[in-house]
């Protein structure tokens, strides 16, 4: 009779157990009755990297990994993409249910009317050189905000949650806008509650002289699309960072400013910047197969903007962004580097080093093509990636501080290090070795 447990035998004692399986996994506590003889500490399971780990339970993202399918709260990401704006979909993912006219018009009223940006901030951006990157300011900016906010601290009430929650949402694209702002010397645009929370960013950010600025529509839309499908990817490492850093109880803006740092390195959000000055070292369409087999002899950096820890075929999302980028190639003018992006994928996607290790371009491929496509630095690519990611990882902090099972993140490790010795006196020490 089948029964939903693991039997496991312990070759070393002859013991076995019998472990519950729910919902495909056991719990890693139980393996701590597992012990070889009475001193023993009981088995831990090994994971660098969490990649076998479920370290929570969610109900916000799904993504099937072998199919190429994500969904938020149930919703195919096409669909969403196709039919509503970042807004509703950011109401979605943090509160569950895509909201009524009444409840959008609300939500979106409440995100305008955080938009504002206390000026202690705005001088902290413009305090940094004009050159620092506009990731390591957006990190600052949003970490201080909790200077301003220490009613941020009370994290055990939901309708404190709530308000801090809209204020990091809507803060990330102020900030954001203003980083841009000061990385080109231009002054800082305010918001604009008479434009919607896209129309009123690209305003924060490319606004010049105008008196009335108009979003262009297509880039607009575009650019909804492009946030929807960053708000949000399950555990990966920038929402881990939010959880475990949420886990201790610290205030939600501390917690963003981890989470954004994580996103900063180049295996994650900041892919997209590389993918970009990796197509601008190749330059053309004809120096793609060296290039590539560079990548694959392992002489030069990986191919950036492909692969995934979870995606083992298409990303869904790719496949929506490079239609987005031709729209947007109708307005600003096609970049000439789509040409390379595109013999890259085409003689990746045929070469058995891709094929056999199941590398697919991720959203970090082409995305960097619409920014620059929008005239911004490679820099703030990632930034553009934080802003919409923040949706995320509100959600996240939200669904970790309602609960129950949740506990400060605090893994194990293997002990490698050296066993007890004694510490002499100064004169008496033997010089070390170190490998640097
Ligand atoms: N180019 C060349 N080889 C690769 C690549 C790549 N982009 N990605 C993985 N491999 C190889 C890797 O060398 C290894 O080969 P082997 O088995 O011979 O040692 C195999 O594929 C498995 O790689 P892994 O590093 O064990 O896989 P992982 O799940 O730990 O890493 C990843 C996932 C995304 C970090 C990795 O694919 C990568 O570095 N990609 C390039 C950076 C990138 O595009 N990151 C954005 C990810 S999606 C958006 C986001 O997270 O922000």
């Amino acid at each position: 009779m089948s029964r939903d447990t693991l039997t496991v035998i312990d070759n070393r004692t002859g013991c076995s157990y019998e472990l519950p399986v729910v919902q495909g996994t056991v719990k890693a506590m139980d393996l701590r009755q597992i012990k070889a003889g009475e001193d023993d500490f009981g088995l831990m399971s090994y994971d660098p990297g969490l990649t076998n780990t479920a370290s929570a339970k969610s109900a916000i993202t799904f993504i099937d990994g072998d199919q190429g399918v994500l969904r938020y709260r149930g919703y195919p990401i096409e669909q969403l993409a196709a039919n509503s704006t970042y807004l509703e979909t950011a109401y979605l993912v943090i509160f569950g249910e895509l909201p009524t006219p009444e409840q959008l018009t609300q939500w979106e009223w409440n995100i305008s009317h955080h938009g504002m940006l206390h000026v202690n901030i705005q001088h902290l951006i413009e305090a940094f050189r004009y050159n620092a990157h506009p990731m390591s300011v957006f990190i600052s900016a949003t970490a201080s905000l909790s200077t301003l906010y220490p009613d941020a601290r009370k994290v055990q009430d939901p309708v404190n949650r709530r308000l801090q929650a809209e204020r990091m949402l809507a803060k990330a694209a102020t900030i954001a806008a203003f980083t841009y702002r000061h990385n080109q010397g231009w002054p800082c645009n305010f918001p604009d509650d008479g434009l919607s929370f896209i129309g009123n960013f690209l305003k924060m950010m490319f606004r010049m002289t105008e008196v009335h600025y108009q979003p262009n529509p297509i880039l607009e839309r575009a650019l909804n699309v492009l946030f929807i499908l960053h708000a949000d990817h399950e555990q990966n490492c920038g929402t881990n960072a939010m959880r475990v850093i949420g886990s201790s109880q610290a205030d939600p803006y501390s917690a963003l400013a981890g989470a954004a740092a994580a996103l900063y390195g180049p295996l994650h959000g900041a892919a997209n910047e590389a993918v970009l000055r990796m197509l601008e070292q190749i330059g053309t369409p004809g120096n793609v197969p060296a290039f590539l087999e560079k990548v694959k002899n392992g002489e030069g950096e990986r191919l950036m903007g492909f692969g995934h820890r979870v995606y083992k075929n298409y990303d869904p999302r790719c496949r929506i962004i490079k239609k987005t980028a031709e729209e947007v190639f109708q307005v600003t003018g096609r970049n000439p580097l789509l040409d390379v992006a595109l013999e890259l994928e085409r003689i990746a996607l045929q070469d058995d080093y891709f094929i056999s290790r199941k590398l697919y371009p991720n959203v970090d491929f082409y995305s960097g093509l619409i920014y620059r496509a929008m005239n911004l630095p490679a820099s703030m690519f990632t930034v553009m990636f934080a802003v919409p990611r923040t949706c995320g990882w509100v959600a996240h902090w939200m669904e970790l501080m309602e609960d129950p099972e949740q506990k400060i993140s605090r893994p194990r490790q293997i002990y490698t290090g050296a066993p007890p010795r004694d510490c002499g006196p100064r004169n008496q020490r033997a010089a070390a070795t170190y490998n640097v």
